[in-house]
């Protein structure tokens, strides 16, 4: 008997359900004597114990299906070695969970954090493979994630849609795309979209430089300007900032994101009427393209084939077109970063794309000052997000006492 666990986790999006089904459908087709152990709500099923089992029945029908079957949950890798409100011991739990199903391996779905604890569990001794899942595209050891095109489909079409009524009008568009700490979403969406002036947080911008752009555009008669700004974009002088420096502006920063604070400073510098459009998590739904689909299944398709091997310890990613199996240890805790350097970015100012910086600027201090200062604004919105929580638990209990 074969007995395999399965998970997703962290942020969902499209072709979850697509790469599971290609492991179980790849699994089936060598071997019948097989069980699935679906896990609720990634690693937290894991802990404590809520999973169903599975047929192959389940995962007929869902290529196409966005989400995942599975449900998932954001569980901080940070956590994993911190006792739950009952002093559980989440390792120790996720290892029992695991032996008492007398699990042959666990194929966990997710993205940088899920990775981080999957090479955990395997450091635990337990059998592990992953899959490369986020719209982010960020996975180190994989040229691809599956997620990444249909994000980046989206992204476009909500550019495409913008500069129907930017044309219309003479005004500045932003439209603020996903993709944490990386700018790969912003840059694929924002050249397939034709956007004007692209903003990823592996180039900080220069406010002065977007000015010119808008105004040099107005004066050759374009009265419309389109932005594609990441969300983690990030301007010189903030790159500059220590880690600390900057979590201390981020705390008293007035606005909800960055294409906010972006609007302001070009209506002041340019006079211009500036719209904001944030696509949010529509970028992480619905069904996944088609090219999502194919990657997702072939990914699946390996990890059962390295299933039936006994093939453990691995990502299964994208090398040169070909599927690679990755050790797990090359891939946790390491991004990967738009190289500002590349021929895509090369290409792409060749276009008449501006990146808000200045031809000759050397980015390369202002990158790794960039990378601490997301880590601090991920922390700032952490302990933002704790207080709330503290906060509400506290009136809760407050209301509670009174209705006593
Ligand atoms: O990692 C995927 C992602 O969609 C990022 O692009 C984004 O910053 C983050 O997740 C949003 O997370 P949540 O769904 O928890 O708001």
């Amino acid at each position: 008997m074969l007995r395999i666990g399965m998970l997703t986790s962290g942020g969902d999006c499209q072709a979850l359900n697509a790469a599971m089904r290609g492991v179980v459908k790849g699994i089936f087709s060598a071997r019948d004597d097989v069980e699935i152990y679906g896990f609720q709500d990634g690693y937290r099923g894991l802990i404590y114990s809520d999973f169903k089992m599975l047929t192959s029945r389940d995962f007929s029908g869902i290529l196409t299906r966005g989400g995942t079957i599975l449900g998932t949950s954001r569980q901080p890798f940070k956590m994993m070695r911190v006792p739950d409100e009952n002093g559980l011991d989440k390792v120790e739990a996720m290892k029992h969970t695991y032996h008492k199903l007398s699990l042959d391996c666990l194929v966990i779905l997710g993205g940088n954090g899920t990775h981080k604890t999957a090479n955990m569990l395997r450091e635990e001794g337990l059998n592990v493979i992953t899959l490369p899942k986020t719209i982010d595209n960020d996975l180190w050891g994989t040229e691809m994630t599956f997620g990444f095109q249909s994000a980046v489909d989206v992204a476009t079409d909500t550019i495409d849609r913008i500069h129907t009524t930017a044309t219309s009008h003479s005004r500045v568009f932003i439209i603020e795309v996903m993709g944490h700490k990386v700018g790969h979403v912003t840059l694929h969406a924002g050249i397939a979209g034709g956007a004007d002036i692209v903003l990823i947080p592996e180039i900080p911008y220069d406010i002065d430089v977007i000015a010119d752009v808008i105004q040099g555009r107005s004066a050759a008669g374009k009265s419309f300007t389109i932005l594609a700004v990441a969300e983690g974009a990030i301007s010189r002088e903030d790159a500059k900032l220590s880690k600390k420096e900057y979590k201390e502006k981020l705390a008293k920063r007035k606005y909800p994101s960055i294409a906010y604070e972006l609007a302001e400073q070009i209506e002041k510098a340019t006079g211009k009427e500036v719209r904001i459009t944030v696509p949010g998590h529509t970028q992480r739904g619905g069904s996944p393209v088609p090219y999502d689909r194919v990657f997702s299944s072939r990914v699946g398709a390996k990890a059962a084939d390295m299933i039936l091997n006994s093939q453990y310890g691995y990502m299964v990613g994208m090398k040169n077109g070909e599927t690679v199996a990755v050790p797990l240890e090359e891939v946790a805790g390491k991004l990967k970063f738009v190289d500002p350097k590349c021929s895509l970015i090369k290409e792409a100012r060749m276009v008449g794309i501006s990146f808000g910086d200045r031809e000759g600027d050397e980015p390369a201090e202002e990158i790794a000052a960039a990378e601490d200062v997301r880590a601090a604004e991920a922390d700032t919105k952490k302990e933002k997000k704790e207080k709330k929580a503290k906060k509400d638990k506290k009136e809760k209990s407050k209301k509670s006492k009174k209705e006593k």
